[in-house]
């Protein structure tokens, strides 16, 4: 397989393939989530290659269950339905959201709230995270946090997209900070400075959005001057060859937080 490499480390349970794919200006991070023992696993935002995707966990030997979306920007769901007929698979996101999408209703999995959900043997938390926009969700599964375009690990997402609002991020923030256990791993919708996988105690750290501490400054900051007022390019067409790289996360502690 072209571009992949592997890091196994013992005891991983959760395993993460991300799949860096659509604009090559600024590609999408694309994941399949799985439990290594059964082989069970989640596809969250499959902003575009679907064949990708299937072949991915293919060559892998696990079984696509379900898809996660966390938000309805289309560079995170233009190929959702593609991937959702092609495999049979429901799709869990908000009603906003499954609206912006062209989907069956009985492959909608509709979160109006905080959920666990089981997919086959993956344990899954869905926190409603609005603020990038009103319908973001993050999700935990199993060690590892997909945040979408909430946060990412220099940073968070824009705010001025149509229905953002800085005030909300900065709820959704806290919520992930009460709930989200140190050891997870982060994997945001987008890379920039560092590399995602991260462990969230790290990202708390060095984030400067996690480290403002008041509603009053962090809207300051998300609506400073320089700022860019728009995610660049929502839609367009893609022009890059999905790169796949396996990542393996350790296992260290499985026990959720209470979600805030
Ligand atoms: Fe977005």
């Amino acid at each position: 397989m072209p571009n992949s490499r592997t890091h196994d480390m013992d005891g991983a349970e959760t395993g993460v393939v991300q799949l860096t794919a659509g604009r090559a200006c600024f590609p999408n991070l694309i994941y399949i989530a799985y439990d290594r023992a059964s082989g069970d696993a989640v596809v969250i935002d499959p902003g575009w290659a679907s064949e990708t995707i299937v072949d991915a966990a293919k060559e892998r030997g696990l079984t696509l269950r379900a898809i996660l979306v966390t938000h309805g920007h289309r560079d995170h769901t233009e190929a959702v339905e593609t991937l959702s007929a092609q495999a049979d698979l429901p799709v869990w996101g908000t009603r906003p959201c499954l609206d912006t999408l062209d989907l069956p209703a009985h492959r909608e999995r509709v979160l109006t709230t905080d959920q666990r959900l089981r997919v086959g043997a993956l344990a899954i938390t869905a926190l409603l995270t609005p603020g990038h926009t009103a319908c973001s969700v993050s999700y935990i599964v199993g060690d590892c946090l997909f945040p979408g375009d909430t946060l990412f690990i220099e940073g968070c997402g824009l705010v001025a997209t149509p229905n953002g609002d800085a005030g909300d991020l900065f709820r959704s923030c806290a919520r992930l900070k009460r709930s989200v256990p140190d050891a997870a791993r982060v994997f945001p919708g987008h890379e920039y400075a560092r590399p995602v996988g991260m462990r969230f105690d790290a990202v708390k750290a060095t984030n400067f959005y996690l480290r403002l501490e008041t509603e009053e400054n962090f809207t300051a900051f998300c609506n400073r001057p320089r700022r860019g007022l728009k995610p660049p390019m929502v839609g367009t067409v893609p022009d890059m060859v999905a790169r796949i790289h396996d990542h393996s996360v350790p296992t260290q502690d499985h026990s959720m937080k209470q979600a805030g």
